[in-house]
This record gives C-alpha cells, sequence and structure tokens, in this order.
C-alpha cells in the first residue's frame, strides 16, 4: 500500500512533527565528523519550514541506555542544522514536557525547534505508547524521514503514527523508490555484491537475492566459510563452523535456481591484522596455515571487476576486505571504481559500504547511497520497515 508523502499534507500554519535520522558520529570535541544524514533531511526540512508550519525535530544519538547522558547531546546538530538552513534552529533540553510544550507553542510559522536526544528515555526503544502519545501531544501532523532508523519499532518512528496524520519525508520516499525499482523491476544482468564479516548477519539477504539476482559476488571475511566448505583451506581466516549446513544449502539453492555465485579465487594474507607487517598475494584460492585472509587479491579484483562492468543493476552491501586500514583497502576500492565504471544502477547499502565509497570518493558516482546501514539490509531482506508501515496510507 502506497504510503502519504510530506507533499500530500496540508503544512501552512501546522505543528509539524518530524524523526530524522540526526546519528552523526563525533569526534572528542563533540565536532560532527560526516554531517551526510542531516544533509540528506533538508529537502523535506525546507519544504517544510517554507509551507509555512513550525517544525519540531526529533532524533536518537548513540546509545545512551535510556539514561541523559550530555556527552550525546543533540545540541552540536542543531548549530550544523542553523548553518545548513542559515537560520536559527532552537535546541530544547528535554523531548517531552512543560518545557517543551512551552517552546512549541512560542514557535511561529517556518521557525524550527530541535529536541534533546529521544534516547534519554528508555520509553523510546520500548515504544512506549504514553511515551509515543506525549510527544503526538506536541503536534498536529507527523512526517517521518529517518530512514535509518525505520528498520527500529520505537516510539517516534512506529508508535506515534498511531496518533496522528503521518506521512514519510523526501529522504524516505527516494530510499524507497531505489529499493522498489532494483528488487521489483532489475534491468539483466543483476549483480549482488555481497561482503561483510559473518555469514550470520547475512543469510535472510543471500536468501532473497537469490531470487532476484543472476549472480551473486561474495567478498569480505564471510567468503572463508564458503571456500572452507568447498573443501579449501583458509588459514587462520575468520571461520563460522556452525553456519556450514547454512552454507551448503544457501550453495544447493544457488544451483537449483541457476544462480551463479562468485567466490574469491585468490587473496591478499597478513599473519597477523594488527601488525600488518608480514602481508603477501596468495597464488590461489587456498591460504597457508597461519595466514589471515584480509582482502580479496588482485585476479579476484579483476574477475569480480569484469562481471560488474558488464552488469544492468548492481545492489553493493558489505566491503571486500578491512577497508578501514590502508594496506587492506583496495579490493574493496577497485570493486567500487568497477560499480561506477559500469552503465549499471547503483545502490549502495549504508553503514560500512558507503563509508568505503566516501572513503574513495566515490560517491557522487553511484546512482544511490543508502543512508541505513540496518535498515538498508532489512529491505534486502524483504522485509518491511515498521517505521514506513505505520505511515498513513495513500488516499
Ligand atoms: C544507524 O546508525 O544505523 C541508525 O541511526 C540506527 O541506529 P541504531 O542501530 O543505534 O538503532
Amino acid at each position: 500500500m502506497e504510503k502519504k508523502s510530506v507533499k500530500d499534507l496540508d503544512l501552512a500554519g501546522k505543528k509539524v512533527l518530524m524523526r530524522a535520522d540526526f546519528n552523526v558520529p563525533l569526534d572528542s570535541d563533540k565536532n560532527i565528523t560526516d554531517d551526510s544524514r542531516i544533509q540528506a533531511a533538508l529537502t523535506t526540512i525546507n519544504y517544510i519550514r517554507e509551507s509555512g508550519a513550525k517544525l519540531i525535530l526529533m532524533s536518537h544519538l548513540g546509545r545512551p541506555k535510556g539514561q541523559r547522558n550530555q556527552e550525546l547531546s543533540l545540541k552540536p546538530v542543531a548549530e550544523r542544522l542553523s548553518q545548513l538552513i542559515n537560520q536559527p534552529v532552537k535546541m530544547v533540553d528535554d523531548c517531552i514536557g512543560d518545557e517543551v510544550k512551552e517552546a512549541v507553542d512560542g514557535l511561529k510559522n517556518g521557525e524550527v525547534i530541535l529536541l534533546q536526544n529521544l534516547r534519554f528515555y528508555p520509553q523510546e526503544k520500548a515504544n512506549d505508547q504514553d511515551f509515543a502519545k506525549e510527544l503526538a501531544s506536541l503536534a498536529d501532523l507527523y512526517v517521518n524521514d529517518a530512514f535509518g532508523t525505520a528498520h527500529r519499532a520505537h516510539a517516534s518512528t512506529e508508535g506515534v503514527a498511531h496518533f496522528l496524520d503521518s506521512a514519510a519525508g523526501f529522504l524516505i520516499d527516494k530510499e524507497i523508490q531505489y529499493f522498489q525499482k532494483v528488487l521489483t523491476e532489475p534491468k539483466k544482468p543483476f549483480i549482488f555484491i555481497l561482503g561483510g564479516a559473518k555469514v550470520s548477519d547475512k543469510i535472510p539477504v543471500i536468501e532473497n537475492m537469490m531470487d532476484k539476482a543472476d549472480s551473486i559476488i561474495i567478498g569480505g571475511a564471510m567468503a572463508y566459510t564458503f571456500l572452507k566448505v568447498e573443501g579449501i583451506e583458509i588459514g587462520s581466516s575468520l571461520l563460522e563452523e556452525d553456519m556450514f549446513d547454512v552454507v551448503k544449502r544457501i550453495l544447493t539453492k544457488a544451483k537449483e535456481k541457476g544462480v551463479e555465485l562468485l567466490l574469491p579465487i585468490d587473496h591478499l594474507v597478513t599473519d597477523d591484522i594488527k601488525k600488518g607487517e608480514n602481508i603477501k598475494t596468495t597464488e590461489e584460492a587456498d591460504i597457508e596455515p597461519g595466514w589471515i585472509g584480509v582482502d580479496i587479491g588482485p585476479k579476484t579484483q579483476k574477475e569480480f571487476s569484469q562481471r560488474i562492468k558488464g552488469a544492468n543493476t548492481i545492489v553493493w552491501n558489505g566491503p571486500m576486505g578491512i577497508f578501514e586500514n590502508d594496506l587492506f583497502a583496495q579490493g574493496t576500492k577497485v570493486i567500487a571504481q568497477a560499480v561506477t565504471e559500469s552503465e549499471a544502477t547503483s545502490v549502495i547499502g549504508g553503514g560500512d559500504t558507503a563509508a568505503a565509497v566516501k572513503k574513495f570518493e566515490l560517491s557522487d558516482k553511484m546512482s544511490h547511497i543508502s543512508t541505513g546501514g540496518g535498515a538498508s539490509l532489512q529491505f534486502l531482506e524483504g522485509k518491511d520497515l515498521p517505521g514506513i508501515s505505520a505511515l498513513s496510507n495513500k488516499g
């Protein structure tokens, strides 16, 4: 069922409660080191305030575990947002209560206020109905544009939508459009690139993508468990023995469905990840005892890249190696470059994959980079996101 968009709401003069995902990284001096998530919410923020509404913004920041922790105050976000919209953003040091109500009542049309970190209240994560009702009582309308948190059924993402007429913001609309495009009508060949550390985190996504993709490229540490099941020696690389049966099932299913699974044919290995002093490339897929796989090797990079360049649709979730360390970043970089050199519609999962693409300065060459790590994974698993499902239906 199609959800209402912020464009469907009559905003002038109304109080609008908007959930954004301002969960941004901060350095030790509380400087925001990456404001992409604030930037990504600007289209909706500007649309609402320029429509003459009073805008009440809310978000979480980090994981304060239901405790008030000034280290995780949203104040730096209020300051950055003021600069970006060239207008003061008032900050209240709470989310509910008289002080907040007073501040909201004092808003003029077009003005913006930011509430304090929602997760200072344990009721937020518990999706407490009374807390959700309190939040809802601040406004006439609710807009959710926090795609990165849409997989969480929390009071500010799911609960509140039951008490107000509600709609999706432009960011959520755009994320849905891209994911739906690649998942429901992919232009073939459709290649799914999967990486990251653990098979156990990615089982539902592999299962779902096997019904959609023509080829699945598997890199990252999760590839070693696949290789081991295929009888290849993996030295001291990460292994999930309890995933053997699952991996066997995936390999059989892929054969039955005619989905090609591509695994690394060589690797970059080290005998100590922290020291990174001894590093070499293996000749083939086998890894000697005592050595740890940390990235895909040059032959694999070439083979994967050739495939990727011929794709018309690419979805990528998870890096090929420990890209955070420059010594082990080459495989992920080459794959990112290959994606940009293809003609494909490319959708990049949030979290680590988005961070990798940003590190290699290739972000603007991708069709879409999701702002949600967990949320995009849940989308690719074919599951509904509670923060979207709860919004009012169109019509
Ligand atoms: C994220 O960073 O993925 C979102 O903001 C959700 O944060 P969470 O994993 O702490 O719920």
